[in-house]
């Protein structure tokens, strides 16, 4: 019955996506959704002040509302995220109803509790389990406290029991740039795949993160990361991703804006993926926001659909955003809503997404 309720919604979202690019209709065919506020770690970059909160703002009842909302709209995909998803309680029951109504369903963790709820996660057919690993050992120590790293590896040990899955993600920064090495040794040996992300930017150059990478050591990580997929490395984002963010144009600055974007649109040798955050894809954060993406979160305005209802939180995402960037999952994002047949063929032949 399930598979029949997934095929049921993948036409969904095909039809819909045809209807996207034969008129412009939007929809949210791949989802966010920080589902708390509460954290049991602070990490030190982490762009919320998480640990500020003691209650979750969005109830079970509001979260299935929003879930099956999605699922009437043709969402394929929903990522939950946090805080940190698996101090709900109701987790497994917020998974079950989004791949009960035929989505897929990632978790993102820190995996302090995976071990614990790893069964729940396993009944509720979570597709796929995102945890974060800060660096080698001593990185992440640094940045998570000193249980962390065991219970990483103790949680992709947990998913590999159960037949979970795994992507470990990896914020890359000034403190862990030497990583890489490191990470996809350790993804190969686990057989898991491995995520790199950017620290996200400020719109205001006064927030501006000073542990952000120069554009000289983003080009060395990028040359490594494209070394490693291409000696059979499991790296996860296509070929097409790593080259865009290699040659980004851009100086300064991972977000094309409409002040920046003629260094980009002057660069012969350099394609845009325009932005589609906001038309094809959201990011809502734990009191129902709904943002274009999670890059843009708190930096412009949005209605949370606890308040206003979905139809206008989605109808009013706002539309001040930039035209591309050079984020990994975004700028993949883009790139597959393009539909580019060469970055298609890259995550298909991947496997990361299953069935
Ligand atoms: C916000 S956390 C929520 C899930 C869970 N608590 C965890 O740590 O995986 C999701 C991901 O966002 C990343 N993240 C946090 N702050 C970030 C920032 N300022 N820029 C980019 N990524 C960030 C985290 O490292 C983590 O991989
Ligand atoms: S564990 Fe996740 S949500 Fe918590 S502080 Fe760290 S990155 Fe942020």
């Amino acid at each position: 019955m399930r598979t029949l309720i997934r095929y049921y919604q993948d036409v969904k979202f095909g039809v819909n996506m045809l209807r996207y690019k034969l008129y412009g209709h939007r929809f949210p065919a791949h989802v966010a959704i920080a589902v708390t506020n509460r954290c049991n770690l602070k990490c030190p970059y982490c762009f919320y002040g998480y640990t500020l909160y003691k209650e979750d703002k969005v109830t079970t009842r509001e979260l299935f509302y929003l879930i099956d909302e999605l699922c009437r709209r043709g969402t394929a995909y929903i990522n939950l995220n946090g805080g940190e998803p698996l101090l709900r309680k109701d987790i497994g029951e917020i998974v079950d109803r989004i791949t009960g109504k035929g989505m897929r369903c990632s978790v993102s963790t820190n995996a302090i509790l995976l071990e614990d709820r790893i069964e729940e996660l396993k009944k509720a057919n979570v597709s796929v389990l995102n945890i974060s690993l800060d660096g080698n050992e001593e990185q992440h120590r640094k940045n998570r406290g000193d249980i962390s790293y065991a219970k990483v590896i103790k949680g992709i040990d947990a998913a590999h029991r159960h037949d979970i899955p795994v992507a470990i993600c990896t914020v890359l920064t000034k403190d862990n740039k030497d990583c890489v090495d490191e990470i996809v040794r350790l993804a190969k040996d686990k057989g898991v795949y491995s995520i790199f992300h950017f620290l996200y930017e400020r719109l205001d150059p006064k927030d501006a993160e000073p542990n952000q990478l120069t554009r000289e050591e983003e080009i060395a990580i990028m040359d490594k990361i494209i070394a490693y997929k291409k000696q059979g490395y499991p790296v996860h984002y296509s070929d097409r991703i790593h080259e865009y963010i290699k040659k980004w144009p851009i100086q300064g600055s991972r977000l094309m804006l409409d002040g920046n974007a003629k260094q980009a649109k002057d660069d012969k040798d350099f394609r845009i993926i325009p932005c589609v955050a906001g038309d094809l894809y959201t990011w809502i954060d734990a009191n129902g926001k709904f943002w274009p993406c999670a890059v843009l979160s708190g930096q412009v305005n949005a209605q949370s659909f606890a308040e206003v209802g979905f139809e206008k939180a989605w109808n009013e995402v706002p539309k001040n955003r930039c035209q591309s960037c050079s984020f990994f999952h975004q700028a993949e994002m883009n790139m597959l809503f393009s539909l580019e047949i060469r970055g298609w063929l890259d995550i298909v032949s991947s496997k990361f997404i299953r069935p």
